[in-house]
């Protein structure tokens, strides 16, 4: 089954099952970028580094590894690497 999730307000089709970090990665996105404006890459794919951090449904800090897509969601990269 097909999904559309939104990131960073475009319109992105998804897989049933599929984890966010695994669609940003498929569609070559970084999760955040570091303070000196490095992009990051979800990394270790099960919820230790913490460099898939996004906001997902305006809710920050969303680990992108650990968090399936679903019918519009609403992703936001950058805003995940807030503290
Ligand atoms: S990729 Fe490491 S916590 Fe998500």
């Amino acid at each position: 089954m097909k999904l559309t999730v939104v990131i960073d307000g475009r319109r992105c089709e998804a897989h049933d099952g599929q984890s966010l970090a695994a669609l940003l990665w498929a569609l070559k996105l970084p999760a955040r970028r570091s303070v000196s404006g490095e992009p990051r890459l979800p990394w270790c794919g099960m919820g230790i580094c913490g460099e898939c951090r996004v906001a997902v449904d305006g809710r920050d800090g969303v680990l992108a590894c650990l968090t399936p897509c679903r019918d519009g969601q609403q992703v936001q990269t950058q805003r995940g690497a807030r503290r």
